[in-house]
């Protein structure tokens, strides 16, 4: 033990280490179907970073740690990254759902002035500390089953105060709980009732009051501070916003120091696609009417594709995006659960590969690889967090199975035996 380093954890004797490693980017095209297997793998880990990752048999001679996990018969992933969700909301939809069962769609729903504005009104009338405390469950459910990061979407309030009472509910919620969050601005989520007739009203109200009081806020939060990035999303559809009226929203974001995210082509596509790549957003999302030109645009961008597959199957839909066509077409793909009342009521990244597998043809290694390093790239944190390499943060899976494809292979429970966040062991089902 002479030349030993001392180190805080070593997780050790695990049946494969699947470090989804990606050096200088996502992986795009075939490369998602490697996900870095070492077999008899271990991970060192100190002050909350990932020191090595190699064969037990050699880390165990360099390292003497504090604690050790041994993880025989189980295999180690990054902790998932969902990339895409608005978990912070107040009330429920539940009503909505039967109705959908009773044959009224989504889009009929919310034309109607449910869906969106339903939520919204409840949001409305939360304080901070309510949607605090209706969140926290919710993020709660995510670590349990392995999201160990989540990018958390504003869009219920669609006033000024109501929207800053939820970046700030995401800033305290961030604080409160293990689950590492990124904020989105997303003001631009639906029209609300009051500028129903006067819809580019809205939109000034948008860009000249709310996204300045956003990148205020953001200056004067804690992520600023530690360098979490500050996101702005906008939902370009019908009934929604056009693409003059979501350009404008991701412009004017833009020129206040936000990076870019869009909700495109979920039911229509209106052209949100290219102009969201024309103006450099670090992902595009849904992506479920998309054609073959936009596969290739989307692979010739340096955008993240985010899809979204668990909407589809709540909406009881047999359409879902062409994930297959846009990973073979060479583009960076990521998977995400959109937590939301409405759409998707789903806190679980493994049952969404297990859907995408199935329903998408993703194999699981391109899954796992989308629910990691891509996820992490699509909220600008690729190269801090999403993959198991020397200098990455220290948030890792421990799974009660030996091999990683039961992750979307199995679906409807939950694999996750130890999840570690920061180095630190954040959920145990053991
Ligand atoms: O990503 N598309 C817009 N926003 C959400 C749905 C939100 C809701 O239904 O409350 C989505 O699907
Ligand atoms: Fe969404």
């Amino acid at each position: 033990f002479g030349g030993c380093v001392h180190i805080d954890l070593l997780i050790h004797s695990a049946a494969q280490v699947v470090t989804c490693a990606s050096p200088g980017g996502p992986r795009r095209g075939a490369a998602m179907r490697e996900p870095g297997i070492i077999p008899g793998g271990a991970v060192a880990i100190d002050s909350g970073q990932i020191v090595a990752v190699g064969p037990s048999t050699e880390l165990r001679a360099q390292y003497r740690a504090a604690h050790e996990i041994d993880a025989s018969g189980k295999a180690v992933c990054p902790g998932f990254v969902d990339p895409h969700t608005h978990v912070v909301f107040a009330g429920d939809r539940v009503a909505e759902f039967e109705q959908r069962i009773a044959g009224t769609s989504y889009m009929e729903i919310m034309a109607a002035g449910g869906g969106i504005a339903f939520t919204t009104r409840a949001t409305r009338a939360a304080s901070v500390a309510q949607l605090v405390a209706e969140t926290h469950p919710r993020l709660a459910a995510m670590l349990a089953l392995g999201t160990t990061t989540a990018e958390c979407k504003s869009g219920y309030g669609l006033d000024t105060a109501s929207e800053l009472r939820i970046l700030e509910a995401i800033a305290v919620l961030d604080q409160a709980q293990p689950l590492e969050l990124v904020p989105t601005f997303m003001g631009a989520h639906a029209l609300p009732p009051e500028y129903a007739s006067h819809p580019d009203a809205y939109v000034d109200l948008v860009v000249n009051e709310m996204i300045p009081a956003a990148a205020a806020w953001y200056r004067a939060s804690h992520f600023a501070a530690r360098g979490t990035p500050f996101f702005a999303d906008v939902f370009c559809e019908q009934n929604a916003f056009d693409v003059a009226q979501s350009r404008r929203v991701l412009w004017a974001a833009q020129a206040a120091g936000m990076y870019l995210k869009a909700h495109v082509d979920e039911f229509t596509a209106l052209g949100g696609l290219d102009m969201a790549l024309e103006l450099g957003a670090v992902s595009v999302d849904h992506l479920d009417a998309t054609g073959p030109e936009g596969f290739a645009r989307l692979a010739a961008s340096s955008a993240v594709g985010v899809v979204i597959p668990a909407v589809n199957f709540n909406l009881g839909s047999t359409h879902f995006a062409n994930a297959r066509a846009m990973i073979d077409a060479g583009a960076a793909l990521a998977l995400t659960t959109d937590i939301n009342p409405g759409s998707a009521p789903c806190p679980s990244i493994p049952l969404v590969m297990a859907i995408a597998c199935r329903y998408q043809r993703l194999l699981p290694a391109e899954a796992l690889t989308a629910a990691t390093i891509n996820a992490a790239h699509a909220i600008g944190l690729g190269a801090q967090l999403g993959s198991l390499e020397p200098g990455k943060q220290a948030d890792v899976l421990i799974l009660s199975t030996p091999d990683y494809r039961h992750l979307a292979y199995q679906f409807g429970g939950n694999l996750a035996a130890q999840v570690i966040k920061r180095g630190q062991v954040v959920h145990s089902s053991l």
